[in-house]
C-alpha cells in the first residue's frame, strides 16, 4: 500500500478503532448497574444535585477547586472513578459567562442561521467544533441542543433554536448533538418541552393536547434524541398542562422514559425545580440548585429514600441514568481536562461556513446583487457595521477571544441587568466590504441621524443599510418591528437611493414595511464569529446565497395565532420570569394552532407569508421535477438551470390526505450543483410525518396521500397522489 493510501486510510482506521472501543448502550447500562451496586446510600445522592460554580451574589458558596466557572458543577465519586460533571452552555459555542472566565470561544451563528443551511453534515461539524472547545476547556457536559419549535416569532429565544418545523429542527438538533458528543462529552437536548415564550417563563402554563404535542414539539425532540442520542434532556421552566415541565410525570415518565425508552437522565433547567416530588415525576438531577427555593435533591432526597420505597427506587434509577450517560460517552475513560489546545483559526472557518450557508437572500431586484468588485461609491449605514456583527444574549452568549468588539448595555439595576447587553462579535462587515471592493469610495454613517444617512445614500451608487434586532433569553419582543427607528431609517434611505440593499441581523422574523422601496434584502441572522466576512462574500458574489428560511416571516402580527405574547402587556420585563405574586397564573393556549405551526398555520388559515418557510433566492436558478413516490420513498431530479454554481434545498411536502389539505415538510436535502448540472434526489419519508397521534399510537389512515416538490411551503410543483394502507404503531 502506498504511503498516500495509508495516509488516507489512517483516519478511518482511527475512527473505526475508537468507535469499537466506545461502550455500546447496553455495555454502558451494565457498567452503570455495576457501579450502582457499589454505591453507599450517601454516595447515591451526590450525582443528583449540582451547583452553579460562579461567584454570583453575596451568598454564593465557594465552588470546589476542580470546578470550572460555567453553568454547573456536579461532584463525582473518585472512589468509584465516576468523574464530576463540569457543565457549560450552550448551543452556539462555549459561553462567556460575562467574562468571568476571561477565555473566549468560537461563536457559531445563531440557531436560525444554522437551520437556514438545512445542512445536517455542516451542523454536525459545528457541533463537533463547539464540543471540542468545551472539552479543551475541561468541560464534559455542553448544554447544547436547543430544539424548541418557534411557536411565536416574538419569542426572545428563537435565535437559539432551529425553526418551526419538527423534521428540520429535530434532524438538525440530532446532528448537532451527535457532533458535540463525538468529543466524549455529554450534550443535552432542551428545553423539554413547549417552552415557547420567555414572558413569565417560570410559571406560564403551555396548554396543548397530547396529540398536537406529539405531532409537533415532541416529534422534534424525539427525532433529535433518535439521531443524536444525547446523554441528557433538560426539562423546561414552564408548565405543561398545569404541571411544571421539570415535575411533569406525563412528559418525563410517560412520554420520555416509557413511550420513548429514553435511557439518559433528565436535568432541570436552572431554577426550574418546584419540590422534592419532582424526583417521582421523572426529574433525575437538580441543576444549579442555588437558583431554586431549596436544595430538594441531595440530602433531602436521601432522607426521603430512607423512609419511602418509591423514593429509594427512584434514587437508584436516577443514578443509573446519570451513570449511563457518563459511560455511554466515555467520560470516565476519556476525561476532559482544562488547557487543551484550540485551533481558533480552523474553528472560525466552521463558523464562517455556517454563516455563509445560513444567509438567506430574500429579495434581489434589477440584478443588483451580486455587487461588482468595480462598484465606485458605496454608502454603508447603521447596525454597528463598522464594528462587528450582532449576537443574541442570555446564557448562550459566546464571545471570541478578548470579548466583544462592542457591547451596548441596555441599563437597569436588577441583578440580571448584566444579561441585557447587545454584544457585537469582532467580525467587521465594513472592513470585509472594503477588502472586496478595494477601489471603491466607501463611506460609513452610523444611522443615528436619518438626514445624515440620506445625504450619504444620495451621493452613493449603492446604499447598504445594516439593521439589527437584538434579542435575548428572558425577554420577548413586543412586535416584529426593527427597534430604534430603523424601519424609518431604511425607508428614508431607500427613498433617497433606489439601489438600497438591506442586510438584516435579526433574532427572528421581522416585518418590512419598506420592502418594496428596496433593491435587495439579505437575512444574515446573528452570523457568528465570521459573520462580517460572510455577509460581504454574499454581497459581492464570492459565495452564492443558498440559505432557505426555517421559519415563516409573517405578513403581519394579525395573521399569528396570538395577537400578543401572553402576559407581555401585564408583566414587568424580568429575566427570571418569576410570578409577580405566589399565586399568579398565566396560560398560553397552544391548542389554538395545535401542531399547525408557522407555514401549516398559514395554510390552514389561508394566510400568505411575507416570506414563506423554505424560501430563499440564489444567484442562479434551479428546477426540480419528475417526482416519483410510493409514499415511503421519493425520487426527483434537481437541475441548476442558471449560469453559476450554487446550492438549493430540495423540499418535499405532503399536500393533502384523504382529500383534505394537510401541508407538511416530509423530506429535504441540500444539493450543490455546478451551472447546467443535474442530480437525482432520493428521500425516505418518515411515516410519523403523515400520521396522526391518537390515543397513544401513531395512526396512518388508509387514504390517498398527495405529495409535491416545493421551492418553499407556498410554491409547490406538480402533485403526485399515492394510496397508502392504514397502519397503527407505537412511538418507539
Ligand atoms: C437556560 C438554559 C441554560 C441554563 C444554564 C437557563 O437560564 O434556560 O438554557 O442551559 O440557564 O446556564
Amino acid at each position: 500500500m502506498s504511503a498516500m493510501a495509508i495516509a488516507l486510510i489512517a483516519p478511518l482506521l482511527i475512527q473505526a478503532a475508537s468507535a469499537a472501543d466506545a461502550p455500546s448502550a447496553s455495555q454502558a447500562e451494565a457498567k452503570a448497574e455495576a457501579t450502582l451496586r457499589q454505591m453507599t446510600p450517601q454516595e447515591k445522592t451526590i450525582l443528583t444535585i449540582g451547583i452553579m460554580p460562579l461567584p454570583i451574589g453575596p451568598n454564593a458558596p465557594k465552588p470546589p477547586a476542580e470546578a470550572i466557572p460555567g453553568a454547573g458543577y456536579i461532584a463525582g465519586l473518585p472512589r468509584l472513578n465516576v468523574p464530576s460533571l463540569r457543565e457549560t452552555d450552550a448551543s452556539l459555542g462555549v459561553s462567556y459567562v460575562f467574562g468571568l472566565r476571561k477565555d473566549g470561544a468560537t461563536a457559531l451563528p445563531s440557531g436560525l442561521s444554522m437551520a437556514s443551511t438545512w445542512n445536517s453534515t455542516l451542523i454536525e461539524e459545528g457541533g463537533r467544533m463547539i464540543g471540542s472547545e468545551a472539552r479543551a476547556k475541561g468541560f464534559n457536559v455542553l448544554l447544547a441542543g436547543g430544539a424548541n419549535l418557534m411557536r411565536d416569532p416574538r419569542n426572545g429565544r428563537n435565535f437559539e433554536y432551529l425553526g418551526e418545523d419538527p423534521l428540520l429542527a429535530g434532524t438538525l438538533a440530532g446532528h448537532a448533538i451527535r457532533g458535540v458528543q463525538s468529543n466524549h462529552i455529554i450534550a443535552t437536548i432542551k428545553h423539554f418541552a413547549l417552552n415557547g415564550q420567555e414572558t413569565g417563563r417560570k410559571f406560564v402554563d403551555s396548554l396543548i393536547t397530547p396529540a398536537a404535542a406529539h405531532e409537533s414539539d415532541l416529534l422534534a425532540f424525539k427525532l433529535g434524541i433518535e439521531i443524536g442520542n444525547p446523554g441528557s434532556v433538560m426539562c423546561a421552566y414552564n408548565k405543561v398542562n398545569g404541571e411544571n415541565a421539570c415535575a411533569n410525570s406525563w412528559l418525563l415518565n410517560d412520554v420520555l422514559k416509557k413511550e420513548w425508552g429514553y435511557k439518559g437522565f433528565v436535568m432541570s433547567d436552572w431554577g426550574a425545580v418546584p419540590n422534592l416530588d419532582a424526583a417521582l415525576k421523572g426529574l433525575d438531577q437538580q441543576s444549579g440548585s442555588e437558583l431554586d427555593k431549596a436544595a430538594y435533591f441531595g440530602d433531602a432526597l436521601a432522607k426521603a429514600g430512607r423512609s419511602s420505597r418509591a423514593y429509594a427506587r427512584r434514587i437508584d434509577d436516577m443514578n443509573k441514568r446519570i451513570l449511563w450517560a457518563i459511560y455511554d460517552n466515555d467520560l470516565d475513560t476519556n476525561p476532559a481536562t482544562p488547557g487543551g489546545t484550540i485551533d481558533f483559526a480552523a474553528n472560525a472557518e466552521v463558523a464562517r461556513k455556517v454563516a455563509e450557508q445560513g444567509i438567506v437572500l430574500l429579495r434581489n431586484t434589477k440584478g443588483i446583487l451580486p455587487l461588482a468588485a468595480s462598484a465606485k461609491n458605496i454608502a454603508v449605514i447603521g447596525g454597528y457595521a463598522d464594528t462587528g456583527v450582532l449576537s443574541g444574549a442570555g446564557s448562550s452568549q459566546v464571545q471570541g477571544e478578548g470579548g466583544p468588539s462592542v457591547s451596548v448595555p441596555l441599563g437597569g439595576t436588577s441583578p440580571w441587568a448584566v444579561f441585557f447587553s447587545q454584544s457585537f462579535h469582532k467580525s467587521n462587515p465594513l472592513a470585509a466590504i472594503r477588502a472586496l471592493a478595494p477601489k471603491a469610495d466607501i463611506r460609513f454613517r452610523d444611522g443615528r441621524y436619518i438626514a445624515e444617512a440620506v445625504a450619504q445614500a444620495k451621493a452613493a451608487d449603492v446604499a447598504i443599510v445594516f439593521a439589527t434586532q437584538w434579542s435575548t433569553e428572558g425577554l420577548d419582543q413586543p412586535d416584529l418591528s426593527l427597534p430604534n427607528g430603523q424601519d424609518a431609517l431604511i425607508a428614508a434611505v431607500a427613498d433617497a437611493n433606489p439601489n438600497t440593499i438591506v442586510v438584516l441581523e435579526t433574532g427572528g422574523p421581522v416585518l418590512m414595511p419598506w420592502l418594496e422601496k428596496t433593491a435587495a434584502v439579505i437575512e444574515a441572522w446573528y452570523p457568528g464569529a465570521k459573520g462580517g466576512e460572510a455577509i460581504a462574500a454574499a454581497l459581492f458574489g464570492k459565495i452564492n446565497p443558498s440559505g432557505r428560511l426555517p421559519i415563516t416571516f409573517p405578513a403581519s402580527v394579525d395573521t399569528l395565532p396570538r395577537k400578543a405574547i401572553d402576559g407581555f402587556a401585564d408583566l414587568e420585563p424580568d429575566f427570571a420570569g418569576d410570578p409577580p405574586t405566589p399565586d399568579a397564573k398565566l396560560t398560553t393556549n397552544y391548542n389554538i394552532e395545535g401542531s399547525d405551526l408557522g407555514y401549516r398555520w398559514n395554510a390552514r388559515e389561508g394566510h400568505k407569508a411575507l416570506f414563506p418557510f423554505g424560501y430563499g433566492l440564489s444567484y442562479t436558478s434551479f428546477d426540480s421535477k419528475n417526482l416519483v413516490t410510493d409514499g415511503k420513498t421519493a425520487t426527483f431530479s434537481v437541475s441548476n438551470t442558471g449560469k453559476v454554481a450554487g446550492a438549493t434545498v430540495a423540499q418535499l411536502y405532503l399536500v393533502s390526505r384523504a382529500g383534505n389539505p394537510k401541508l407538511r415538510l416530509v423530506g429535504f436535502q441540500r444539493v450543490e450543483l455546478e451551472a447546467g448540472a443535474s442530480t437525482s434526489i432520493s428521500l425516505s419519508i418518515d411515516p410519523r410525518l403523515l400520521a396522526d397521534w391518537r390515543n397513544g399510537k401513531w395512526v396512518l389512515p388508509d387514504a390517498e396521500y398527495v405529495f409535491a416538490i416545493g421551492d418553499n411551503a407556498e410554491r409547490l410543483g406538480a402533485k403526485v397522489s399515492v394510496r397508502l394502507e392504514g397502519q397503527r404503531w407505537v412511538a418507539r
